[in-house]
């Protein structure tokens, strides 16, 4: 039976594990040329832009001896001229997987379910999974297995609902502030909540940043305005305005706190450039964690190393 990873709920806690410590073995052969992922062909079918998701999966795939393609938005135009049923039919018969960037979750969900090609969730409007597993792979680096609270704050949404479930099942406590209307989705949080309570963690959602940071051992920023969101630009910037990660706001975290992004970041809007660009900002490593804990959920689906 095929495996997808459309979530993070999709891996249990030790599968979770795994792939971080399968990662960390990755990442010290330094782009090491293997054949984990040979003859495989693996295609990435994106509705929308990428910098990091592209690059580190056709690298990855790379290394791991794989062929990877890149189908941009205009190629497939999923949905539109063709449905996700049909392209994820007509896509396994000539790949292994799909790494899907897409609006709607719907989109993903429907490829994973209507072909045989193992589907990875590269974005949705709900999850970024291969995100929320780097930034784990990221805390636990400079963490290892400490007890820490991990805070982010902004907008309820996929980057958040995946760094909630992927602390939730690390033993990571996890806080979230957000405006009011801007809250992670429900079913999302009691979902953590459950992941928490297995692996002896917290969950903690509030409005409050402030409250949020104190103590707090990482801060956790995303954009305020995703991608598909543009239209209502003029209005998050005003909702979102007491929610910028700032040299004020950072002054309650313990002082050895590190600062993180999934990037794209906007300098003066989610985060000020002194606290991105400080000495307690750890993006570019998270970013670099990309390609290392892709390659990981590559080999463990795809590869000889389950
Ligand atoms: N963080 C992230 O997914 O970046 P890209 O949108 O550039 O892929
Ligand atoms: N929340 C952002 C994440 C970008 C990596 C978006 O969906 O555009």
């Amino acid at each position: 039976m095929k495996r997808n990873l459309l979530s993070i709920q999709d891996l249990s806690s030790s599968e979770v594990q795994h792939l971080i410590k399968l990662a960390l073995k990755l990442k010290a052969q330094k782009g090491k040329l293997s054949t984990i992922l040979k003859d495989k062909a693996i295609g990435l079918l994106f509705q929308k832009p990428s910098n990091r998701t592209r690059v580190s999966f056709e690298i990855a795939v790379w290394q791991l001896g794989g062929k990877c393609l890149y189908l941009a938005p205009q190629e497939i135009d999923l949905g539109k001229r063709e449905s996700a049923s049909d392209v994820a039919k007509t896509l396994s018969r000539y790949l292994d997987c799909i790494v899907a960037r897409t609006f709607s979750h719907k989109d993903v969900v429907d490829l994973a379910q209507n072909g045989s090609a193992v589907i990875i969730n590269g974005l949705s409007d709900l999850f970024h999974p291969c995100q929320g597993l780097a930034d784990v792979l990221t805390i636990k680096e400079k963490y290892g297995n400490k007890k820490i609270i991990a805070t982010y704050i902004g907008d309820g949404n996929n980057v958040c609902h995946s760094l909630l479930l992927a602390c939730a099942k690390s033993g990571i406590d996890v806080r979230v502030a957000t405006p009011e209307k801007y809250e992670p989705a429900e079913d999302v949080v009691t979902l953590a909540q459950v992941f928490a309570q297995e692996s002896g963690s917290t969950v903690e959602v509030s409005t409050d940043p402030g409250a949020m940071v104190k103590n707090a051992d990482v801060i956790y920023s995303d954009v305020w305005v995703s991608m598909g969101q543009e239209d209502e630009d003029k209005k998050r910037k005003k909702d979102f305005k007491n929610f910028q990660i700032n040299s004020d706001l950072v002054k309650n975290a313990k002082s050895d706190y590190i600062f993180m992004h999934c990037l794209p970041a906007h300098r003066g809007l989610e985060v000020t450039a002194d606290v991105i660009d400080g000495s307690n900002s750890v993006v570019f490593d998270q970013a670099e964690n990309r390609m290392h804990i892709q390659k990981a959920i590559l080999a463990f689906l795809l590869g000889e190393t389950k």
